[in-house]
């Protein structure tokens, strides 16, 4: 069995890459701890803030935002980092080489119902000149040197991929190290379960109505066969699921927001997985795009984001 640091001194040639792997996933290791705590450790519950996206922090939320800002910070590998919770990207002191956009705990509102949450993350190179501006973090997702999570639930687990496969590794709690558990991990072209939250429903383009009632009609409408239906709520959850087991995951745009674009966020959320899924044979686009072609336009922007079993996202597309 092969643990993390084994694996990245065989399988990532860059000294530096595989510095700035270790740095992040060292301190999930931290969240993953404080989060087995729970209550106890008095870490439950609203921060008393707002996020640049107008959402509510949690706690937990600005603790591992905190963590993994200054452990990165603080590592010479890194230039700069972007976050979730933080309104501008936040340069290093140093002349590193990384710059590491991440969502420090997403589906955050499943912990307070003690259910799975993950930190995301997604790596490019600097491109610019010192000090770091968020003009360098603006390349689209195709340039990731590295994109993974860490999935908090029953176990903890890393998956990644430097482009060259998407590997799974689950921690080991006593050792406080990560094993390699699958290598390669591959996703069916073909499905029959979906994840979308159909409490939506009404606000979706007439498109995605038809195509999710297709969906539901099972064996008696023009797909034939049944589906059936899985959401966590948790991004990180979703695509887990999906990587381990196959299916599609839809966050579409719908008709709240004029601009067409969904909840999640292409820089920290929709590139890093997109990059998994592509590795694992699987697609990534919007309801018009590949996801990872995108030139981004801002840090925080949001996309309509549709992901999973080849097959199924061009199905999906094709309505
Ligand atoms: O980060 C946003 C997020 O929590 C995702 O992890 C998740 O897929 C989505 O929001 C769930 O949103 P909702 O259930 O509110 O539609
Ligand atoms: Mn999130």
């Amino acid at each position: 069995m092969r643990s993390l640091s084994q694996f990245l001194a065989s399988d990532v040639s860059s000294a530096s890459l595989q510095e700035v792997l270790l740095v992040t996933t060292q301190t999930c290791i931290e969240i993953s701890s404080a989060l087995k705590k729970g209550s106890l450790a008095g870490i439950l519950g609203m921060a008393g803030n707002e996020n640049v996206q107008g959402e509510e922090q949690k706690k937990l939320d600005v603790i591992s935002n905190n963590m993994l800002k200054s452990a990165l910070l603080a590592s010479p590998t890194v230039r700069a980092i972007a976050s979730e919770e933080e309104d501008d990207i936040v340069p290093a002191s140093t002349d590193g080489e990384y710059l590491i956009a991440f969502d420090p705990l997403d589906g955050s509102s499943n912990i307070d119902i003690n259910s799975m949450v993950g930190t995301i993350f997604s790596i490019y190179h600097q491109v610019g000149s010192e000090p770091a501006t968020e003009a360098d973090f603006l390349q689209p997702g195709k340039n990731q040197v590295a994109a993974g999570y860490v999935l908090y639930g029953p176990s903890t687990m890393l998956v990644f991929s430097t482009g060259h496969g998407v590997h799974m590794f689950t921690l080991d709690v006593e050792q406080g190290e990560f094993i390699l558990t699958r290598e390669n991990v591959k996703v069916d072209t073909e499905t029959q379960e979906f994840a979308i939250n159909m409490s939506n429903q009404r606000f979706w383009s007439e498109a995605m109505q038809n195509y999710v009632n297709d969906l539901v009609a099972g064996k008696d409408g023009s797909r034939g066969k049944n589906f059936n239906m899985r959401w966590v709520a948790a991004m990180v959850g979703d695509v887990h699921r999906i990587l381990c087991r196959g299916g599609i995951f839809i966050y579409p745009w719908d008709s709240k927001d004029p601009n067409k674009a969904g909840k999640l966020r292409l820089m920290y959320e929709a590139n890093p997985m997109g990059m998994l899924l592509e590795q694992a044979g699987g697609k990534a686009f919007t309801h018009t795009d590949r996801i990872l072609d995108i030139q981004p336009d801002g840090i925080h922007q949001r996309v309509a984001v549709v992901l999973g079993a080849a097959n199924e996202v061009d199905k999906c597309l094709s309505y």
